[in-house]
């Protein structure tokens, strides 16, 4: 292995838990990740920064120069920033499959629709497992190697278990999956199996799934690697600082995430808090949560609660990565919302189609719970949230491959059908290719060109 670049002075971080309600410190966690005193979430902190506190511009040189670089963790997109993640000690501890790493789009086709010439989108699809899970879970990963485990376990609607048991895999762990039974696409379903998780579909839903890996990780020695695990949301973090980095430090007004479990959008935030606070980039965007009406219960939360307590609620939407109704970060998440001034707010479900249909129409493609972020920003623009002066990053979250069958349903014309939605949902035929069915004769391709010319 090709030995990996560091910049003379700049140290990798180590790190502490600290509680988010009652500020306690410590060294070690337990199995829930949940505080000894109070019980809530964990999050690490780097109490070293405080001393000395890293350089910005030396951080900047030694993530440009490890581009260039052919070790293993210098071409992972999230250790290559590894100076603001927990310290890894032996770069050979990290199990890696070259994670993160992924593009930054110009959308010219939604930035019309939209009326906002300055719209991007960070494409989370692109990675290993196609969802941006695989940047949180090289690190949490990572981790539970190193504390010796050799089960890891998740509850998941489908990403976070295809993540899982890929990483588990190249780290020579095994792995355990607990999804709901009949709610998480094929796509997602197959990569479990194929990496080799032992996979079991409960009946029950995603938050049934989570409650019940909350009493297994106490009576089993298995490593839960949900995003209640602090170690997750360190490398999700990576995602922020990457699209900073290829936007030359430059911090776009806003960034618009999709809010399900509320871990990413926990993520980007208190990576873009760390990144002001050394001085990285100069003013925060503001960060923006979209959910589904249907699984909504950030946006209640937010509205009759005033942030104060959980608003959760029975999820329901063919979104199914987001199809969460009791979101365990849902604290850091109303924070990092407050912390940057964005806003939060809910899609219908025929919004969601639309905008998942016009970002495929770009070219890129990406999964239902990714769309939302369009559909969203068609909501803040309205309510003069969003200027159309404004720079603005969508955080595309998954792959177009991971649910085939909603992108056949919704060009089929079948995705409303029985909803009461049929009516909007005809109104979007325009943007509808089914597939069409023809004898093998050059007449009937070369006439269904000639229709589609004029169309
Ligand atoms: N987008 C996709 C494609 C997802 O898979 C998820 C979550 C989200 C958005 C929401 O992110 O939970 O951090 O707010 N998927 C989970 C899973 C929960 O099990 O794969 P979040």
């Amino acid at each position: 292995m090709s030995p990996s670049t560091s910049a003379p002075g700049v140290r990798q971080a180590d790190f502490r838990f600290r509680c988010i309600a009652c500020g306690d410190l410590s060294e070690a966690a337990s199995q829930d990740f949940r505080c000894a005193h109070c019980g809530d979430l964990l999050e690490i902190t780097y109490p070293r920064w405080k001393e000395a506190e890293p350089d910005a511009e030396k951080l900047k040189g030694a993530w440009r120069q490890r581009r260039l670089s052919q070790s293993a963790v210098d071409l992972s997109g999230v250790w290559r920033f590894r100076d603001l993640l927990p310290e890894l000690g032996d770069e050979a501890n990290a199990i890696t499959l070259r994670e993160g790493n992924t593009p930054l789009y110009e959308l010219p086709q939604c930035a019309r629709i939209t009326g906002v010439p300055r719209l991007f989108a960070k494409h989370q699809g692109m990675n290993p497992t196609a969802s941006f899970k695989d940047a949180g879970m090289t690190v949490a990963a990572t981790f539970a190697r190193r504390a010796g485990f050799q089960w890891v376990a998740c509850a998941s609607t489908g990403n976070t278990s295809a993540s899982m048991a890929a990483y588990a895999a190249r780290g020579g762990m095994r792995s355990l999956v607990l999804v709901p039974d009949g709610k998480i696409s094929w796509s997602k379903l197959s990569q479990a199996l194929d990496y080799g998780a032992v996979t079991c579909q409960l009946r029950t839903d995603f938050d049934g799934c989570l409650r019940l890996l909350q009493e297994l990780v106490l009576r089993a020695p298995v490593y839960q690697l949900n995003s209640i695990n602090p170690f997750r949301l360190e490398g999700q973090k990576t995602l922020a600082i990457e699209l900073l980095e290829q936007v030359d430090w430059l911090a776009p007004d806003h960034i618009i995430v999709p809010g399900g479990n509320l871990g990413n959008s926990s993520a980007i935030g208190k990576a873009l808090l760390e990144m002001h606070e050394l001085g990285l980039i100069s003013r925060l965007p503001k960060l923006s949560v979209i959910q589904a009406e249907g699984a909504n219960a950030l946006v209640r939360t937010l509205r009759e609660a005033g942030g104060k307590r959980l608003v959760s609620v029975q999820a329901d939407t063919r979104a199914t990565a987001i199809r969460i109704g009791n979101p365990a970060s849902w604290k850091k998440a109303a924070h990092v919302l407050e912390a940057t001034g964005g806003a939060c707010e809910q899609v219908a479900e025929i919004e969601i189609a639309q905008a998942k249909a016009e970002i495929g129409a770009e070219g890129i493609g990406c999964e239902p719970a990714s769309a939302v972020t369009l559909a969203g920003l068609k909501k803040l623009v309205k309510q003069g949230f969003v200027k159309r002066e404004e720079s603005v990053v969508l955080v595309l979250t998954g792959n177009l491959l991971k649910d085939p069958d909603y992108t056949i349903d919704f060009h089929r014309g079948d995705l409303f059908k029985g909803t009461g939605d049929e009516g909007a949902s005809a109104a979007l035929n325009s943007l509808r290719r089914p597939p069409i069915v023809l004898d093998a004769t050059l007449d009937a391709v070369m006439r269904t060109l000639e229709q589609a010319g004029k169309s």
